[in-house]
């Protein structure tokens, strides 16, 4: 199953709706020429003051396959059951504090922005992105000597769509399950908080 659009009541670019969280990953190799635009993409994204205070840690299984163990044994059970054979893991972190020593608090924000561009680019390449915060930062801190100053947020799985069949019988179900979404009246409110646009 690699393509689940979304159901969207309102049209929406290709590109966001067709973009999803498999868990279904194939063992075959992402090409460094992918991976470099996988993280052009993140590059590029908006931030506040354009301080830019996304960093990515990058194991492919193919290139350290000692490091992306350790990597990946920071995963919790759940998450390891389905990423076992994906070639690709990615620690989005962010700088908590700008080139003054101050904190900067838009960096989980700009951070998430950067995140998502990497997994929309991931998509447009026909790959398959899915990020993760089951995972233990503060073993992944020591394990990779992360700087104190830098939040690790979330991990991010990155390979070819696999087969459905693969994944055990609960894994399987979600990935075939509908997806959805709050009400637009939900999450957007006109002028004033609760009133439906
Ligand atoms: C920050 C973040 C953490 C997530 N953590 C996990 C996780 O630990 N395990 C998992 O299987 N999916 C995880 N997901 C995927 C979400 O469950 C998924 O994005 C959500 O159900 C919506 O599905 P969609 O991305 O296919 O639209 C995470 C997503 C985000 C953005």
């Amino acid at each position: 199953m690699s393509a689940k659009p979304a159901p969207t009541i309102h049209p929406i670019d290709p590109l966001l709706a067709g973009r999803w969280s498999p868990r279904a990953f194939s063992a075959q190799a992402v090409t460094a020429e992918q991976l470099n635009s996988i993280l052009e993409a993140a590059r590029w994204a908006p931030s506040s003051s354009n301080i830019q205070p996304w960093r990515f840690l990058v194991w492919d299984r193919f290139l350290d396959a000692n490091a992306y163990d350790r990597a990946f044994a920071t995963l919790v059970p759940f998450n390891q059951d389905w990423v076992r054979g994906c070639p690709v893991l990615i620690a989005a972190c962010a700088s908590t504090v700008n080139s003054r020593g101050e904190p900067n608090r838009t960096a989980w924000y700009d951070t998430g922005a950067a995140a998502f561009s990497l997994t929309l680019q991931a998509h447009a390449l026909g790959l398959a992105a899915h990020q993760m915060g089951g995972f233990d930062p503060a073993l992944l801190r020591v394990a990779f000597q992360v700087p104190a100053e830098v939040e690790i947020i979330a991990m991010i799985a990155i390979g070819h769509h696999g087969d459905v069949q693969q994944l055990n019988d609960t894994l399987r179900e979600r990935e075939q399950a509908p997806r959805g979404r709050l009400a637009l009246g939900d999450i957007a409110f006109a002028g004033e908080w609760g009133k439906t646009v």
